[in-house]
């Protein structure tokens, strides 16, 4: 399931984006300089991955809220790659 649905989701989504945005499509086909990175910046823009979690080890303050030792916390990590315009820093 890991393997499957990130590369599946990666591909399908990856796709659309360069069909929305012709002018990267163009140079994804025709400039093979660009597939690595336009590979990477599917990654990033497309995420598959969304969400993960993790147990605390040992007390974390994030953002003044601590997370203590045996606690889950679910982690949005797709928000890292589309940071909200509220946050944006000048
Ligand atoms: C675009 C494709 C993929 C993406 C975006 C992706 C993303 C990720 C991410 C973010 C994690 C870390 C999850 C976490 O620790 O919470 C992970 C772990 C893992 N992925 Fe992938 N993955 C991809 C493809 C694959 C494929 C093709 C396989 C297997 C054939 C695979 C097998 C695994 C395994 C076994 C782990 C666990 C590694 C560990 O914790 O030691 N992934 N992947």
């Amino acid at each position: 399931m890991a393997g499957h649905e990130t590369s599946v989701n990666l591909i399908a989504g990856g796709a659309l984006a360069l069909m929305q945005h012709p002018d990267q499509l163009a140079r994804f086909r025709h400039d093979p300089g660009v597939l690595r990175s336009g590979v990477e910046e599917m990654l990033r823009y497309v995420g598959p991955v969304q969400l993960t979690g993790r147990v605390a080890l040992e007390p974390i303050d994030v953002g003044g809220v601590v997370i203590g030792p045996g606690e889950f916390a679910m982690l949005l990590i797709g928000s890292a790659n589309r940071e909200p315009v509220g946050l944006r820093r000048p």
